[in-house]
């Protein structure tokens, strides 16, 4: 079972580290899952979305060893596994010692000197939900790591490792975007990055509006799901518009009137997915230009029509979705909500008046159950800092 949430987490994570290691944990890390607001599957293609780290994260207590093992726990799954720093390698590892395995290798060959640890692994991220639980898992390894040394966090870098652990460990690859906001995700405000130069300007959200997720808790996993298969057409869609446009290096470099003008050179499918990839990166820079504003209700239609280009052209919903994102546009006091994160299943997330919440709560849930047959699960969430890692020595 996984440990409750709030200030006593820091008290429960050091009696469960005690009791597992038989000595006291010194340091403790968080680092946030995240819920994408707008721009999916744009950042392989070097263009921009705008996420917010969220108040559920991934926690670890640990304490350095004079060894070069690492010992694992993950509270969540009541399992052990042991890692020797000097043979890491990603056909060694399976499951969830994968992320921490992959983490100590890439941190140490971008050239960091990592000691041995114990670590307790805990979180309140909910895994295959599209809120990056296993973004959160490789910051919250890799932050723990740096800091046990005494390193500085290189937060870009923790993201870069975090990425090449996804790529080579676990065989998905995926973007930079989740490991990027849960190293640098900032309180009540959602981020709008460059995913070429790796930039970010922090959006305030108003106070009073409220980002809610709805879990379908239709899991997905994104090694099976559609999603290198995607990633491979936005490639093959750069591969032939090259041929009239050869300075483009990625789809972030293509114009929504140039690729219509080029649209004879692309297959149907594939014209699809770039048709999704290129308007959606207007949709992100439009959408944080509103945001800033405080124009919450052009932000909202921007997510509506998102949702309706990441569904028609890079279909990647499912019904469970569906029913979840008409229910919400549906009702008064939101102003938009669509698919987050990687596709085919998982969360949605609505930005709602905050006076709307309970009644979006009830009526949204009321509508998933009649027409699924099930509940979904319903979290309001506040945006949160990125990656934090403290002392046990240091105040509460
Ligand atoms: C997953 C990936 C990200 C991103 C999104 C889609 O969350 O990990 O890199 O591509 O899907 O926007």
């Amino acid at each position: 079972m996984a440990l409750s949430s709030g200030n006593s987490r820091r008290v429960q994570m050091a009696r469960r580290f005690t009791e597992v290691f038989g000595a006291a944990p010194t340091h403790l890390t968080r680092a946030p899952g995240r819920v994408n607001l707008i721009g999916e599957h744009t950042d392989y293609n070097e263009g921009f979305v705008l996420p917010a780290a969220i108040d559920r994260a991934a926690w670890i207590a640990a304490r350095p060893r004079d060894d070069r093992r690492l010992r694992l726990f993950a509270v969540h799954y009541d399992a052990a596994a042991e890692l020797d720093l000097d043979q890491l390698s990603p056909d060694r590892v399976q499951g969830w010692s994968a992320y921490v395995a992959g983490m100590a290798d890439y941190l140490q060959r971008a050239g960091h000197a990592l000691p041995g640890a114990d670590l307790l692994i805990d979180g309140d991220v909910p895994e295959g939900a599209g809120l990056s639980s296993s973004a959160a898992l490789e910051v919250a390894t890799g932050a723990t790591l740096l800091g046990l040394a005494d390193i500085e966090l290189d937060r870009i870098g923790l993201a870069r490792a975090g990425q090449q652990t996804e790529h080579n460990y676990i065989h998905v690859n995926s973007g930079i975007m989740d490991q990027m906001i849960s190293a640098i995700g900032q309180q009540h405000h959602a981020l709008l990055i460059d995913c070429r130069d790796y930039s970010a300007a922090a959006i305030p959200l108003r106070p009073d509006t409220q980002l809610v997720v709805c879990n379908s808790k239709v899991k997905r996993e994104l090694a099976q799901s559609g999603y290198n298969a995607r990633r491979a057409e936005c490639d093959e869609a750069v591969r032939l518009l090259q041929q009239a446009l050869p300075a483009i290096k990625t789809l972030r470099d293509v114009t929504p009137e140039q690729l219509t003008e080029h649209a004879a050179l692309l297959p149907e499918v594939v014209m699809k997915r770039a048709r999704h990839v290129v308007t959606e990166n207007v949709r992100v820079l439009e959408s944080a230009e509103a945001l800033r504003r405080g124009d919450v209700k052009r932000f909202g239609e921007l997510m509506n029509e998102a949702h309706a280009s990441y569904r028609d052209d890079f279909e990647a919903s499912v019904r469970p979705i569906e029913v979840l994102v008409s229910a919400a546009q549906s009702l008064p006091g939101v102003y938009g909500s669509r698919l987050t994160g990687g596709g085919w299943g998982g969360c949605t997330v609505s930005l709602i008046d905050a006076n709307a919440v309970e009644r979006f709560c009830g009526t949204v849930a009321q509508i998933y159950e009649h027409e699924i047959g099930y509940a979904p699960d319903i979290y309001a969430c506040v945006a949160s800092d990125g990656v934090a890692v403290s002392s046990f020595e240091d105040p509460a």
